[in-house]
């Protein structure tokens, strides 16, 4: 099966491709490296020592779509492309809405163009905002407090519509909850060049003596210790969701929605708390005030994935502590 993978340079579709590679899938992958590094093509290599083909380009150009979809046959695509930073999609909400959305129609109707019609949608548990209760299944109430989600709601919604008007698209909507961690091999990992907005990259700078302190928002939540809880998922697990959801679209059309994510909590503190353990380094800490919109504890029920994808995550929060780290330390 040849796939197509989207923003494959990046975090999570980096991973993908090399659990692709190493199950014997043929891989073609555009990025315009907006928030990655081309050095990670050669890093993919290095672990599975399998070649991809690799366009540079922008997703929203349809003509580069067309080239590729014209050079390969593409079975299926799994796309990640797409920015991701909440705080800054608050500020330039346009670029936003112009990269996630248009890149996405652009795609989508490349795809029809070419009777291509499986494809992988990476989303987030973003979509939920304010979960009534916990932990969150997939039927749960919808509704977004950034451009950011409301990015990843409306195409939902796209594909929703999509599926409506012809039949033979298959689509597998992915909600990721919090991934972390990185490949065992230290070679590809999760490196923001800016100032990281998520907990993990901020911890590992304040670990590598990069930061003075990680500043905690927040210890007065309604969690275990007042610190905010999240659904930690280790970034291999995850890929691996990416390739069943792959396996379930091959054999069935419809469009379906599934969690990702472990279905355990853990609040800052503990996560903060097993990471200075299992590395044996120190993370100063500080109690700051809330994040606007953040909100007390999400995690996932993840029952849905396991029963129809045959999925479920195996990793458990020392091994994300100890991959991340690994990752920093040995580039
Ligand atoms: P990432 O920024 O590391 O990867 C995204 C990749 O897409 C980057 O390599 C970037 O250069 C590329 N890209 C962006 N816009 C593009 C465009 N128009 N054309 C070509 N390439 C483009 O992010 P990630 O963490 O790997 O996330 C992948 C997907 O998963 C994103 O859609 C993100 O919104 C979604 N997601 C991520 C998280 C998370 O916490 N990491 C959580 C939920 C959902
Ligand atoms: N936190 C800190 N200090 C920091 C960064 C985060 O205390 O420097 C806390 C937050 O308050 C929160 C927890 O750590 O309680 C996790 O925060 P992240 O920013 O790592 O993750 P979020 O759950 O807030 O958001 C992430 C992605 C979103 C995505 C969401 C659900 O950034 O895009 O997970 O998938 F929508």
């Amino acid at each position: 099966m040849k796939v197509l993978v989207t923003g494959g340079t990046g975090y999570i579709g980096s991973h993908t491709i090399v659990e692709l590679l190493d199950n014997n899938y043929d891989v073609v992958c555009i990025d315009n490296f907006i928030n990655s590094k081309p050095e990670v093509l050669d890093k993919i290599k290095e672990i599975t020592g399998k070649e991809i083909t690799f366009y540079e380009g922008d997703v929203c150009d349809k003509q580069i779509l067309r080239q590729i979809f014209t050079d390969n046959n593409i079975d299926a695509v799994i796309h990640f492309a797409g920015l991701k930073a909440v705080g800054e999609s608050v500020r330039v909400p346009l670029k936003y809405y112009r990269n996630n959305i248009d890149s996405t129609l652009s795609l989508l109707e490349v795809m029809g163009e070419y009777n291509c019609k499986k494809l992988v949608f990476s989303s987030s548990a973003t979509v939920y905002g304010k979960p009534k209760s916990l932990p969150i299944k997939e039927d749960f109430p919808l509704s977004t407090t950034n451009p950011y989600g409301a990015t990843k709601l409306m195409i939902e919604n796209i594909l929703r519509d999509i599926y409506v008007s012809d039949k033979d698209w298959s689509i597998a909507v992915l909600r990721y909850f919090n991934p972390i961690g990185a490949h065992s091999s230290g070679l590809i990992g999760e490196n923001p060049n800016d100032i990281p907005n998520n907990l993990m990259p901020y911890i590992i700078k304040v670990a590598t003596g990069e930061y003075q302190k990680l500043n905690i928002f927040g210890n007065d939540y309604d969690t275990v210790d007042g610190t905010g809880v999240r659904d930690y998922i280790h970034v291999v697990d995850l890929a691996l969701g990416h390739l069943k959801a792959l396996e379930k679209i091959d054999k069935d059309n419809g469009i379906d929605f599934y969690n990702l994510g472990t279905g355990h909590g853990f609040s800052v503190l503990e996560l903060v708390n097993t990471f200075s353990k299992v590395n044996k380094v120190d993370v100063p800490y500080e109690i700051c005030d809330r994040r606007p919109g953040d909100i007390d504890a999400c995690y996932a029920d993840p029952s849905y994935a396991k029963e129809k994808l045959n999925w479920q995550a195996e990793k458990n929060i020392e091994d994300m502590c100890r991959d991340s780290y690994n990752f920093v330390n040995r580039k």
